[in-house]
């Protein structure tokens, strides 16, 4: 049997004109997946951009659609209508999540770039999926809260997930054309974040600047933090092991400072194949929109002499817990992970508003798991009822750090 492909066999048409929807267009995934989208332009590979959404930064959005020209477009709050389409007269405005949904259902859509961060973006997701239509994920956060549920839409539709997570996208690279049980692990390299090296007492007092400053990877704000505490991490172990359709066990995790490996898959004979490459989102995103084929990259190809020496690690479990929580949620599997993926929203929110330090982040994310009952197989009404129940039990366990 042939390694699970995310991809399947796709319903998209193959024109060079496929319609794009990008959603989170405002932030980092978004940013660069207009640098991929000029590159494979000037390479007579164009994709017509249909639709954009963002959240607050309407000024951006605004100057975003004015250059690709999408029919529609969709922002967070009502209250940015009116500016928005006063600015854009010719496009349809959407509006939150309802607005969300509907412009992934538009008529000449082909593929999705996830790019919105958090758990808004599930239900988009499973939107597009039903209609078969391909979604280019760097979105985690709706894989780890509803992971099967976003297979099933998948699967039933022969849509596709295309990671778009320069881990998964690792993975599934070294993975094609090879044989499921020929498989032994999945190894997901760590930057280690914003204080790696440095010890667990150290951290009480970090500020949000000092923990939003990444060693190698320039990412939106809640990423950074997950970056930091390794939840991150554990969050592309559960989105790894579902994607591939192996244990959370088989995934491991290896430190490695340089960035330059994104991932490595082992075999049972011992050979191991790693993907390389500069430490840029502009390769997964690319890769993503043109697979199987291969266009030339918008970066200057890697130069191994410069890089010359890569190093890895093994993490240490206690000093990064939140790396050991994900493990747990993940084995335990229904709707735990959801669970933690709401606390962990609502902690990382908290910890960059100022209210909880660094280290709570761990202890909010703890507390609200250890008081979940977990459901199996959780349906799309049980696990928004989690969501919010999770994020419930984290304020008012926020509440009381203030
Ligand atoms: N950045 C990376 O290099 C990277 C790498 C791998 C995976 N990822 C994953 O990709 C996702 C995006 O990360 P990012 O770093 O690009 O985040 P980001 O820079 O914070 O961008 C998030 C985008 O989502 C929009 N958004 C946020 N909340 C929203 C809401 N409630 N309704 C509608 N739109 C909303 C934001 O709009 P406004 O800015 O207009 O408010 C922005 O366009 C995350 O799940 C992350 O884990 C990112």
């Amino acid at each position: 049997m042939q390694a699970p492909d995310p991809l399947g066999p796709g319903n998209g048409s193959r024109s060079s004109q496929r319609g794009v929807v990008v959603l989170g267009c405002t932030g980092s995934i978004g940013e660069t997946t207009f640098q991929v989208l000029d590159n494979l332009a000037k390479q007579d590979q164009s994709l017509h951009v249909v639709a954009l959404s963002a959240g607050g930064r309407i000024e951006r959005l605004i100057e975003l659609a004015e250059l690709w020209r999408p029919e529609a477009v969709c922002i967070a709050v009502p209250e940015d209508r009116q500016r928005v389409q006063t600015a854009l007269p010719d496009c349809e405005v959407f509006c939150g999540e309802d607005g969300l949904r509907a412009l992934v259902q538009l008529d000449g859509v082909d593929v999705i770039v996830n790019g919105l961060v958090g758990a808004v973006g599930l239900e988009p997701t499973l939107a597009a999926l039903e209609m078969g239509r391909d979604v280019a994920m760097a979105n985690k956060e709706p894989l780890v809260m509803a992971g099967g549920l976003v297979l099933d839409h998948a699967n039933k539709s022969g849509a596709r997930i295309l990671p778009v997570d320069s881990e998964p996208s690792a993975m599934w690279q070294c993975l094609r054309g090879e044989r499921t049980q020929d498989v032994s692990r999945l190894i997901l390299t760590a930057s280690g974040g914003a204080f790696r090296g440095r010890a667990r007492s150290e951290l009480k007092q970090v500020t949000p600047e000092e923990a939003l400053h990444h060693p190698t990877w320039s990412m939106g704000p809640k990423i950074t933090i997950d970056s930091a505490t390794l939840m991150n991490k554990g969050f592309e172990v559960i989105e790894a092991s579902l994607l591939f359709e192996l244990s959370v066990d088989d995934v491991e995790v290896v430190l490695h400072r340089e960035s330059i490996v994104h991932s490595l898959v082992e075999f049972v004979d011992g050979a191991i194949l790693a993907h390389l490459g500069r430490t840029d989102m502009a390769l997964p995103i690319q890769y993503a929109l043109t697979e199987p084929s291969r266009c030339a990259g918008p970066l200057a190809p890697l130069n191994l002499a410069e890089v010359g020496s890569l190093h890895f690690e093994a993490p240490d479990l206690a000093e990064f817990p939140g790396l050991a929580l994900c493990y747990e949620a993940g084995r335990l599997g229904g709707s735990t992970p959801a669970a933690l993926n709401a606390a962990n929203e609502e902690a990382v929110a908290a910890f960059l508003a100022g209210e909880v330090g660094f280290l709570d982040i761990h202890s909010i994310n703890e507390t609200v798991l250890s008081k979940h009952n977990g459901q199996d197989a959780p349906d799309l009404d049980s696990i928004l009822a989690v969501d919010a129940w999770a994020r419930g039990q984290a304020r008012s366990t926020i509440s009381t750090y203030s």
